[in-house]
């Protein structure tokens, strides 16, 4: 399990002044879940995941799996962003070998590995082409695809769907849910999209900006209702995720109180 206790983050802005960026934030990661950080732009989201993943240093607090201290990147811990890091010269198959290669594992074991991965995300016919020929979506799916290719414990993904259009975005989060129900991974998801948070969340996490801190907490289970219909219409119009849907719109627009809520 993840655990984060009072994560504490503050910039030193060009300007001098200091960023309040995450203020005590505590949560935990468990077995199984699918833990949804949402909240509008600038609330520290990726900040959090940074810290996370490794890449951004706590001011205050601690970051530990399986009770392990997590002080930089490690192979435990998958990234996907919003915007995808493939390389433009090396095919689809390539790419998701990518973590493979870094490990010393040799050519016909990675490329097997990585042909697997294609099949769960959908892309078999396109492993010989290069990213740029693929739309949006599909370079989402290879990243995703790369990310799990290191056999990871955790998924930490921040908007990967923000950039597709509707459409591609509800594709892209059955295919999710279907990957998350068929691999058990924990997943760290962070988007600004209440109706996201709540279609995959199994942990939702309201966060609200400057500081940026936990303003409500939610436990959901609308995400395994999708996985097992692959329809997310009848999620959409069950009453329950509707009145939970206002709740949390009402959270957000609603300037904090310092008080955390709670709901299950
Ligand atoms: N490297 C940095 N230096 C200074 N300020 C930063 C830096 N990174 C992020 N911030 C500030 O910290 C706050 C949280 O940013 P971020 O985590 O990117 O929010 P979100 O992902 O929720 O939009 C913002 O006010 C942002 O401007
Ligand atoms: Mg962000």
């Amino acid at each position: 399990m993840l655990s984060i206790r009072n994560a504490t983050v503050k910039f030193r802005a060009a300007d001098g002044t200091e960023v309040h960026a995450l203020d005590s934030v505590s949560f935990d990661i468990p077995p199984d879940s699918i833990v949804v950080a949402l909240g509008a732009s600038g609330c520290g989201k990726s900040t959090l995941l940074n810290a996370i993943a490794g890449f951004q240093p706590l001011t205050e607090g601690t970051i530990s799996i399986d009770g392990e201290a997590v002080n930089g990147p490690g192979g435990d811990r998958g990234v996907v962003f919003q915007k995808d890091t493939l390389l433009p010269w090396s095919s689809v198959l390539d790419n998701v070998a990518l973590g493979l290669r870094y490990r010393g594992v040799p050519k016909p074991e990675r490329h097997r590995q990585a042909r697997d991965l294609l099949k769960l995300v959908d892309l078999s016919d396109f492993e010989a082409k290069p990213p740029y020929e693929l739309s949006g979506g599909m370079r989402q799916r290879v990243g995703i695809a790369r990310a799990l290719a290191t056999d990871p414990k955790i998924l930490l993904m921040d908007e990967p769907f923000g950039a597709l259009d509707s459409l591609t975005r509800e594709n892209m989060q059955q295919l999710l849910a279907a990957i998350w129900a068929r691999t058990g991974k924990q997943i760290f998801f962070i988007t600004h999209s209440i109706e996201e948070a709540l279609t995959l969340g199994t942990h939702i996490l309201v966060m609200s900006p400057r500081p940026g801190r936990i303003v409500a907490r939610y436990e959901a289970d609308f995400v395994r209702q999708f996985a097992l219909s692959g329809d997310i219409g009848p999620v959409l119009a069950n009453p329950r995720f509707v009145s939970l849907r206002e709740e949390i719109r009402s959270i957000i627009h609603k300037p904090a109180t310092g008080n955390e809520r709670q709901a299950a």
